[in-house]
């Protein structure tokens, strides 16, 4: 059973390049919709949940955890990897494509405040960008919009507008989704910025990774029948369900959907 967690409904971005491929496979998806939203909290605080819902996942059979979550990756991964006996996938900012691939020499990055802060986004940075012009947003209230499921309205349009715009001023030819929630604002984003710009959404090559990841543990039989589970620890469940049932409108309504308190 793969397990993935998110603050919320976010990690579904990921959740559904796997179940692309691997519609077979079981799920345990992890909204802690309770504790959400995860960018403004300390790397302390974010440890804390990572740790509990980890633990979730495993009692409940997870034998690969994806973190759904920049912001969770950026501040639990290390721990995890290190307190775990099980492999643990996590976010990559794409910064490495964007900068490796722009034109004008500028790229946009959108993110959390705890993703910028995180030593892994500083990294990938230096290593990959310092050729480049990097205009860093944090989307502040861009989560809040996908949990509540308001995603293509007037209010969205405000805010991504104004996140943007400075970038599209600066000529960037790029803009790096660097937080789950966001590719599930994509389409506002591209009204937007027109046809010019690359949108990155590293859930892909997330989910690829995830995939390499389970088949070197080379198990011997893949689950006849999928099973997906959704849990999660907030009121959001009808925007989980929602969303859910588009990426999967034939299959959702054998999903098992709960919410639990922890
Ligand atoms: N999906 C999370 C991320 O990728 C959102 C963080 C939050 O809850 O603020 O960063």
């Amino acid at each position: 059973m793969i397990g993935l967690f998110d603050s919320g409904v976010g990690g579904l971005s990921v959740w559904r390049e796997l179940y692309k491929v691997l519609p077979q496979e079981k799920y345990l998806y992890f909204s802690d919709a309770g504790h959400c939203p995860y960018g403004p909290k300390s790397k302390e605080e974010i440890i804390l949940r990572a740790k509990t819902i980890t633990e979730y996942l495993i009692g409940n059979g997870a034998e690969i955890i994806v973190v759904a979550c920049n912001t969770a990756t950026a501040a639990s991964i290390e721990y995890l990897r290190g307190n775990y006996n099980i492999p643990f996938v996590g976010m990559e900012p794409a910064v490495k494509p964007a900068a490796i691939n722009t034109r004008t020499g500028a790229i946009g990055v959108l993110a959390t405040k705890g993703t910028f802060k995180g030593e892994l986004y500083l990294r990938t940075l230096h290593k990959f960008a310092s050729n480049a012009k990097v205009l860093e947003q944090v989307g502040e209230g861009l989560v809040e919009l996908v949990e509540n499921g308001e995603v293509e309205t007037p209010k969205a349009k405000e805010l991504i507008g104004r996140y943007v715009r400075p970038m599209l001023e600066a000529n960037v030819d790029h803009i790096v989704l660097g937080c789950t929630h966001y590719p599930f604002l994509e389409k506002t984003i591209r009204e937007i910025v027109g046809d010019g710009v690359e949108i990155v959404n590293p859930a892909p090559a997330i989910a690829r990774r995830a995939l390499q990841v389970l088949q070197e543990r080379k198990r011997s039989s893949v689950q006849e029948f999928g099973q997906n589970t959704f849990v999660t620890t907030g009121d959001n469940m009808e925007v989980l369900e929602a969303m859910v049932g588009e990426i999967a409108p034939d299959d959702y309504k054998g999903f098992v959907f709960r919410k639990i308190e922890i």
